[in-house]
């Protein structure tokens, strides 16, 4: 593969108030650099990281994938879009190989996204907090490009030049604009190597920054006026954003960049059963990375953690009979991971390794009430009045009660 832009190293420079690489004042996008050349789970020091990329983490399932997926793939994608909606659904493949579903959902709406990144259209994935836009957008990265870490993480202080392009400004001062003093961002770098770029939190990034993206989707060019010349999409490149529902009204996309974008709306899961299914598995994975190895069968528990959050969320219980307030707080299918989590390190550091109602307590009022006045009152009237009553859930009961005095 040519690849017409490399990213430039900085040079150490005596004047440490010039930024030499703009794209690092967006956390994550520096990340780009810093994992080229690192191995499969390793650091570039030969540590063995905290969170490997999805690529790296579900190597053997995309090789797997590849190796045996003869559907045709558009040009520079690592599977044929088939593949990638399976290693995002799970599945098993011809000779037994188990695909693991990394995202649990409604399987129209993955072959959507799926198809739009093979268009000319660039996807955005809407939702509320919580609902896996993250989690997708690098799972799609990883099983299209092979690589998820061109990312520009979108803030208000995002600037243009993370999206465009910066300057080595000790480069620049020494020998004047050339190639080599520029610094591309990620997504000159998806563009010029063909590859999937990705944008996260595209609403909290100033209207006018966004807008540097129009001529990139439309014209698939960004020019670069200082050396006359410009990079050029080529085949394979396109853009995987995010944005939350919440910030809706904070930086409204313009009509103009939206019809840029396929938007596809991730839903809240739409079960107990598969919510629970959501957190068990996660829990399960994320266990296993922090040692947490004999995790042991606490579905009961996450079943009630879970059931916990859908009914404040919803204002109602889940027999439909009693209405309860929602508190402040997110109370999304990712809270309930970390909540279900911190529980497993409790009970595997502190107690005998199985999860218990006590273990998940301190962690689901800490969820609930984010607001200390209100939300406590809410909580305290939710205890009283439904999880008092509910048979086979004394023990939850008083757990909670002891932590919430
Ligand atoms: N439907 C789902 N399928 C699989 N995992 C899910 C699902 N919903 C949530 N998760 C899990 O929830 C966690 C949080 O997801 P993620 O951070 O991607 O949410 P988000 O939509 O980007 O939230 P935010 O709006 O706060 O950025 C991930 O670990 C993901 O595995
Ligand atoms: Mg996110």
């Amino acid at each position: 593969m040519t690849v017409s832009v490399e990213p430039t190293p900085v040079e150490p420079s005596g004047n440490g108030s010039a930024p030499a690489n703009p794209s690092a004042h967006t956390p994550g996008s520096a990340s780009a650099g810093a994992s080229v050349g690192a191995g499969a789970h390793t650091s570039t020091h030969g540590e063995e990281v905290l969170r490997p990329h999805a690529e790296n983490a579900f190597a053997d399932e995309l090789a797997a994938l590849a190796a045996q997926d003869d559907r045709p793939r558009p040009t520079r994608w690592k599977l044929s879009p088939w593949a990638v909606a399976t290693y995002l659904l799970g599945g098993t493949l011809p000779d037994g190989t188990v695909i693991t579903p990394k995202y649990v959902g409604p399987r129209r709406l993955v072959e959507v996204a799926v198809t739009t990144l093979a268009t000319d259209r660039a996807l955005l994935l809407l939702g509320v907090p919580g609902t896996a836009k993250t989690w997708v957008s690098e799972h799609l990265a990883a099983a299209v490009s092979g690589d998820s870490t061109l990312l520009v993480q979108g803030t208000a202080g995002t600037p243009e030049e993370a999206i465009r392009y910066g300057w080595n400004y000790a480069q620049l001062l020494a020998h004047g604009p050339s190639r080599d003093a520029l610094v591309p961002s990620p997504v000159m770098r998806a563009m010029a190597e063909g590859m999937t770029a990705r944008v996260e939190e595209l609403t909290r990034i100033p209207a006018d920054v966004q807008d540097t993206l129009i001529t990139i989707l439309s014209e698939k060019t960004l020019p670069i006026p200082e050396l006359g010349q410009e990079v050029q999409a080529v085949r394979g490149f396109n853009l995987i954003a995010t944005a939350n529902d919440r910030d809706r009204g904070v930086n409204d996309l313009s009509s103009a960049l939206r019809r840029r974008f396929n938007t596809v709306v991730l839903p809240l899961p739409e079960s107990v059963e598969a919510e629970v299914d959501i957190v068990s598995r996660r829990v399960d994975q994320l266990g296993r990375s922090l040692d947490l190895s004999a995790a042991p069968d606490g579905i009961d528990e996450i079943r009630r953690v879970v059931t916990v959050f859908r009914e404040l969320r919803d204002g109602v219980t889940s027999d439909g009979r009693t209405k309860v307030k929602s508190p402040s707080g997110t109370l999304s299918t990712a809270e309930a991971i970390s909540v279900v989590t911190n529980g497993l390190a409790l009970a595997a550091h502190f107690g005998d390794g199985v999860l218990r109602a006590g273990d998940v307590a301190a962690g689901l009022l800490g969820a609930v009430v984010r607001d200390p006045a209100a939300d406590r009152v809410i909580w305290q009237e939710y205890l009283e009045a439904v999880v008092r009553e509910r048979d086979g859930w004394t023990d939850f009961y008083r757990a909670c009660r002891e932590v919430s005095v």
